[in-house]
């Protein structure tokens, strides 16, 4: 079947680099002479028709600009079977033949349930988080990284003059890949991660203790969310220590800003390599990256996928942060 018109959409959390995929999206269809449409909303907009055309110019000046142009949801109703088939019923009244999700796991397993139902489908990995097992780098980990960086450099600023330490809670749903890049980056005293078990004695306050006989004042601890209550882990090390903590959580500022050259020029590779598998009649693929270069799976194959935490990195860390 030859493939006349192509839609993209963005599915679940936003990241920053999403719009740079988006325009490569709709950039390289038209250049090869298919049509191309933009969907509202994630799945809702399939399943609620809001769908629009795509021209050369829809997609400027979106490159620079975190967010998604398209909005996101995350749409209970694409799980049930009449829900998609309302959105397989509007695809195919607008004659779309194809599809691109950008999104996480979730939104693949969208992607594979409209393949199965006669809707090709193409996902990019898009998300701060880089939890995606069959891909070494998603869309918008590079920005959230650069971001939090920021902001902790900024705490170390405070926690320096007031000999303080500044406990700090990084995204990543249930993955510390984010945690360990960052805590590195910042020079965090202890990270703790959801990958390794930790003990509060041993991994904050010992080391802690250690570093102080050393000379050292002023502390950063990096917190995967989910791990533990950052709250209540500086009020723990004040009573422990003696030393004056403070809690941040990092939150939504996350997810914002403007993307790194690094996202924008991923997303416009993975949008390009979708758009063009989709043309060679491929479908249920997730566009990855694996040993710096572009390359491609089944999406039931990616899904089963175990992303290996990288210990030696998180080891290292451990060494060079006393
Ligand atoms: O998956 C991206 C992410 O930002 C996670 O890091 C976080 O756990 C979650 O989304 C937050 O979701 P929401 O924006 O719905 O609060």
């Amino acid at each position: 079947m030859s493939i006349r018109k192509i839609a993209v959409l963005t599915s679940g959390g936003d990241a920053p680099g999403m719009n740079a995929a988006i325009r490569s999206v709709v950039r390289t269809a038209l250049s090869k002479g298919v049509e191309a449409f933009g969907v509202y909303r994630g799945y809702n907009g399939l399943i609620n028709g809001d769908i629009e055309p795509m021209n050369l110019r829809s997609v400027s000046d979106i490159i620079h600009r975190g967010g998604t142009m398209l909005y996101t949801a995350r749409s209970p109703e694409f799980r049930t079977e009449e829900g998609m088939q309302k959105a397989i019923a509007n695809c195919r009244k607008m004659g779309i033949d194809g599809v691109v999700v950008i999104g996480g796991d979730g939104s693949f397993r969208g992607a594979q349930d409209l393949t199965r139902r006669g809707l090709p489908c193409i996902g990019i990995p898009g998300t701060i988080d880089n939890d995606i097992s069959c891909c070494e780098y998603t869309i918008g980990f590079d920005t959230a990284m650069n971001t939090c960086v920021e902001m902790v450099d900024k705490l170390r600023d405070t926690a320096q003059s007031h000999d303080r330490c500044s406990v700090v809670e990084v995204m990543g749903r249930r993955a510390g890949y984010l945690a360990l890049n960052v805590g590195i980056a910042v020079g965090a005293t202890s990270i703790i991660v959801p990958e390794v078990p930790y003990d509060f004695e041993r991994d904050i306050v010992q080391r802690m203790e250690t570093t102080f006989s050393t000379g050292k004042k002023h502390f950063i601890v990096v917190v995967a969310e989910g791990v533990g209550h950052v709250i209540e882990m500086a009020k723990e090390i004040e009573e422990r220590t003696g030393i004056e903590s403070r809690a941040t959580i990092l939150g939504h500022v996350q997810r914002g800003g403007s993307p790194t050259l690094r996202d924008r020029l991923l997303a416009s590779e993975m949008g390009y390599n979708a758009v063009e598998l989709l043309l060679q009649g491929k479908s249920n693929r997730v566009v990855a990256v694996q040993s710096g270069s572009i390359v491609d799976f089944d999406i039931e194959e990616a899904l089963q996928m175990k992303k290996p935490f990288d210990f030696d990195l998180y080891k290292m860390a451990h060494e060079i942060s006393i």
